[in-house]
């Protein structure tokens, strides 16, 4: 993909359904009971794995060309056991989610990923599985891994790494186990899973950083709309905030408080961010989001700052192609993502002409720039986005403050999780 600078870029606009939010919808409603449909599900690819994998659990899940998924829940434990093993893709959401899923399970699941989800850490997941009662064989903490469903018993579990992904496998599989579970996270991670499950009849109760569900609990089928992905959201915003002249206005996307650190982050940077909630169907609030540029100044991200914001740190780094400059610490995480995002982030910022350093927690980029002063525009170049989603949206957005004309290795793999993304670009670019 070859992209040419921008001056400015304006418009109003939808987003891609949330992709955290429709993992969550489809899986919960699999173990409802009844028909639940899902307006604006996220058409990308990684929900995709999940409805297929569902499939193969033996739940009846319809798509149609507007974008509305049905699914047939029947109840908590009456997924199939599988025929061949569950694909997850390129989807952590879907291989960590559906590890919990099935643990309660009389049978056994084998779950595999593509060469990016094969290299992420799966222990975390693992372990309190494996304290519940179900027993799981990995590849040396990897996928592929096999599931040994069994009768689960709740537990208390302390989690060492702030991941939504390992909160919602152990929920989970707490409503298939016996008694209460609780997870005991280290700092707030996204709460789609609790919201989910309230939304669908259940119970969640959240006090402090302590979640807790009750195994057995009746879940009924919800016919509800997939608000607009933050995380999809959070390009245009970074361009707008960046590009002398642009404003962005972004209608029907999800406002959950765990999701919009960014917001506070292109304020500190210098821009005019307007945000209005205008409903909360499903307990998801959801609205209006504004951004228009005003200054462009230093930011730097607080490591308390990043679970509010992990999705959107390579967007957050674009800010610094446009005459900014962006410092990440505590962000550790990144390193285990779709890619190794703080090493290709990095290499990839460099390729275009901006000054980039890695630490080992995070990265500086922006500042003076590599052979010319800190005014000047980078030059533009060639950055390979490794398979990683995220990586090509943010050199794609970096890319426009280039003196020429730049082109993004791998940036088909848009389509994990916004399909369409270079062409809603074309349209805003002004
Ligand atoms: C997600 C949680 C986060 C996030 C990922 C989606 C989710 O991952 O980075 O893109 O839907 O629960 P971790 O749970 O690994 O932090």
């Amino acid at each position: 993909m070859t992209l040419a600078p921008a001056a400015r870029i304006r418009g109003r606009l939808r987003v891609p359904g949330d992709k955290s939010i429709s993992h969550r919808y489809a899986i919960v409603a699999a173990l409802a009971e009844g028909r639940s449909s899902f307006e604006h599900f996220a058409p990308g690819a990684d929900c995709h794995s999940t409805l297929s994998c569902l499939r193969q659990l033996g739940v009846d899940v319809k798509s149609d060309a507007s974008g509305t998924v049905t699914i047939e829940g029947r109840g908590l434990g009456s997924f199939h056991r599988p025929a061949e093993a569950l694909d997850a893709g390129n989807s952590g959401t879907t291989l960590r989610l559906l590890m919990g899923g099935v643990a309660g399970h009389r049978f056994s699941c084998r779950l595999v990923g593509d060469s990016s989800l094969s290299r992420r850490p799966m222990r975390r997941v693992i372990e309190p599985i494996e304290q519940m009662g179900a027993r799981i064989e990995a590849t040396d903490g990897h996928a592929p891994l096999t599931v040994h469903g069994a009768q689960l018993h709740g537990v208390t579990y302390h989690q060492r790494v702030a991941s939504a992904q390992v909160k919602s496998a152990v929920l989970l599989a707490g409503l298939h186990a016996e008694g209460v579970t609780s997870v005991v996270e280290p700092a707030a991670t996204r709460g789609h899973t609790e919201r989910a499950l309230l939304a669908f009849g259940g119970d969640a109760t959240t006090r402090g950083l302590i979640v807790s569900v009750a195994g057995g609990q009746h879940l009924g089928a919800r016919i509800l709309a997939v608000p607009g992905d933050f995380s999809s959201a959070a390009f245009w915003l970074v361009a707008a905030a960046a590009l002398p002249e642009s404003s962005i206005e972004i209608e029907d996307v999800g406002l959950n408080p765990t999701r919009t650190g960014l917001l506070e982050v292109l304020r500190r940077f210098g821009a005019r961010v307007h945000v209005e909630v205008t409903t909360t169907e499903g307990h998801e609030p959801r609205g209006i989001v504004r951004v228009e540029h005003d200054r462009s100044g230093a930011v730097t991200i607080a490591p308390e700052e990043v679970p509010g914001l992990i999705d959107e740190l390579p967007a957050i780094a674009a800010l610094a192609a446009h005459g900014g400059e962006v410092t990440v610490t505590g962000a550790a995480e990144l390193r285990v993502k779709e890619s190794d995002r703080i090493a290709v982030l990095v290499a990839g910022f460099r390729a275009l002409g901006i000054a980039a350093d890695e630490r080992v927690d995070g990265f500086v980029v922006g500042g003076a720039r590599r052979g010319g002063a800190r005014s000047e525009r980078p030059s533009g170049g060639r950055a390979d986005a490794r398979g990683d989603h995220r990586m090509a949206m943010a050199f794609a957005i970096a890319a426009l403050a280039a003196r020429q004309p730049s082109t993004i290795d791998g940036a088909d793999a848009v389509v994990i999780s916004y399909p369409g993304f270079f062409e809603t670009l074309d349209r805003l670019i002004t």
